[in-house]
């Protein structure tokens, strides 16, 4: 039977209902703001003196300027300024919602849930904001701990989308769905995720910065070329290394340690030595004025490598039937494909991996082995490998890494057939997989592997790489673009040049291969 109307209560909490957020720092300020905005009472607690009341005051003057640039009407603005509270522990009885954004600290929490348990109705929902502390060992010594779940924000708060709603073993499903719903109606974009380490995101993301420190370890590239292509082929909108500046190298590589200790040294988690030594040094990004790039007034401009201009090579031969070579032969200039250079296009029969040949060299999509190990397994010299572009009509720089076996000639006809298809081309050293197809098709494994372990659905994890880390495309939506068996020929290849547990290929990618399904529809 079809019900036209469901008739299930909506579960988000009715705007009438008072929050309580404990802990006013940049977590605690940002959640308190977009929920008061939401319509709600705010009592925002805070052990530190006027902590309380001075995040108020700077959401009220966020509040004020957003009515200035006209956000949020002035009315708006004062009402919800008014919604915020400074309060105690002992004024919490009438919260239905209790948000934790206290210090990351197991035994701190676990005392604060133990305190708030007394002074809380029985029918009040608990939440933790943690980010790396399982949410089961925080409510195994609560009362009723199925009443408290994760509800993990990412920063700012105003500005990301994401909320990971994290159950523990204990945690009740309709409190999570209470959650998820109350998400919503604050404008966020929740993801239902269980108790693992580090949840969705902070799993899922390790492989982002991971394949291109292992790149740079192997002297491939310099960071500022590795984030150019990121940027610029792969859709990326920071690249790894300004990324790791930004977030802080204490910060990312302590996330990443925790993350490999808790999946019991897991080598897929291995965190670098060249991060390190960064750490080692002091070197933590932006906020030291030094990580991967200087920063300051004296910081001298550091620019991506980028190849000097090659002329076009006068014979090319484009692949038939595929769409990458669809998209260069488009992008050729017009005089070049009707009258210069005649393009041709063929289906290299018996070479079914050449994406086109242009003066000496041989052009295919990078699989995942070296450009040498393809120039020796094809009996072609002359290899150039092309990277993955996330979209290759709308990419301005195109990463190429040549075999070898591969002569000089050769490899400046293929810098100077991209040169004219308008692309800015960057060299980088021969590794296995490149950068950009190396690290989508990790995180797409990391991806798949959570999916299995039931960890998310494959839709909550692209909405979580979308949302809370703005990928360009969910990674196991960029997988079934890309198409699953270069997926797993790119893992396969890295794990034999490798020989590394890191690159076992998820059971899940194996079974999708097998039956012919996608990860989408
Ligand atoms: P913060 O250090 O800026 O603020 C923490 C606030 O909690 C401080 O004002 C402190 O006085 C107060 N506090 C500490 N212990 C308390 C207690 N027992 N009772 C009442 N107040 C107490 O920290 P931040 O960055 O706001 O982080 C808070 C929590 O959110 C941490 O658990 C953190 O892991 C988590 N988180 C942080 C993110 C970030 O990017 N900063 C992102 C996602 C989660």
């Amino acid at each position: 039977m079809i019900i036209a109307n469901s008739t299930l209560p909506d579960p988000a909490l009715p705007s009438a209902c008072t929050i309580a957020i404990i802990g006013s720092g940049a977590m605690g300020a940002g959640i308190a703001q977009i929920a008061a905005s939401a319509g709600h009472q705010v009592k925002l607690v805070d052990m530190r003196a006027d902590a309380a009341k001075s995040a108020i005051a700077g959401i009220r003057a966020t509040y004020n300027k957003l009515a200035d640039k006209g956000k949020m009407r002035q009315e708006q603005a004062d009402a919800a300024g008014q919604r915020l509270h400074v309060a105690t522990m002992d004024d919490l009885a009438d919260a239905a919602l209790v948000i934790e954004a206290i210090v990351e600290n197991l035994d701190a929490k676990r005392e604060l849930f133990a305190q708030l348990e007394a002074v809380v109705s029985d029918d009040c929902i608990l939440a933790t904001n943690t980010s790396s502390i399982s949410v089961t060992a925080i409510g195994a010594k609560l009362r009723r701990p199925q009443r408290l779940v994760g509800m993990h924000f990412f920063n700012p708060v105003p500005l990301m989308a994401l909320v990971e709603v994290v159950s523990g073993l204990a945690s009740d499903r309709a409190v999570a769905d209470t959650v998820y719903a109350t998400s919503i109606s604050w404008g966020k974009s929740p993801v239902h995720t269980i108790s693992t380490p580090g949840f969705i995101v902070n799993r899922l993301a390790r492989p982002y910065y991971a394949e291109s420190l292992r790149v740079a370890t192997e002297q491939a590239a310099t960071p500022a070329t590795l984030d150019a292509v990121m940027r610029e082929s792969g859709g990326f909108r920071m690249g790894p290394f300004e990324l790791m500046d930004l977030i802080g190298h204490d910060v990312n590589f302590s996330v990443t340690c925790s993350v490999f200790a808790s999946y019991f040294n897991d080598q897929r988690f291995t965190p670098s030595l060249l991060q390190q030594e960064l750490v080692n040094a002091g070197f933590l990004g932006r906020k030291t004025g030094r990580g991967f790039y200087q920063y300051g007034d004296n910081a001298s401009a550091v620019v991506p490598q980028t190849e000097l201009p090659y002329p076009a090579p006068r014979h090319i031969v484009l692949r038939a039937q595929h769409t990458v070579a669809d998209v260069l032969a488009a992008r050729l200039p017009a005089q070049d494909a009707n009258t210069q250079t005649p393009v041709q296009r063929s289906l290299f029969e018996g070479e079914d991996d050449t994406l086109l040949q242009c003066g000496l060299a041989t052009i295919c999509i990078t699989d995942g082995r070296s450009a040498t190990q393809r120039a020796a397994d094809n009996a072609t010299p002359d290899t150039v490998l092309l990277d993955l572009a996330l979209d290759y009509n709308r990419a301005t720089r195109i990463a190429l890494s040549r075999a070898d076996q591969c002569s000089d000639a050769a490899y400046q006809d293929a810098v100077g057939f991209f040169q004219r298809a308008g692309y800015t081309v960057s060299t980088l050293g021969d590794v296995p997989g490149m950068v950009v197809m190396r690290t989508v098709a990790m995180l797409a494994n990391e991806a798949a592997d959570a999916v299995n372990q039931g960890v998310c659905s494959a839709l909550a994890a692209d909405t979580a790489m979308q949302k809370g880390v703005n990928y360009p495309l969910g990674p196991l939506a960029w997988a079934d673009k890309l198409g699953l068996n270069t997926v797993y020929n790119v893992l396969k290849h890295l794990s034999q040049s490798y020989g590394e547990d890191r690159y076992r290929i998820s059971p899940l990618i194996h079974r999708k291969l097998a039956s012919g399904a996608q990860f989408h529809g």
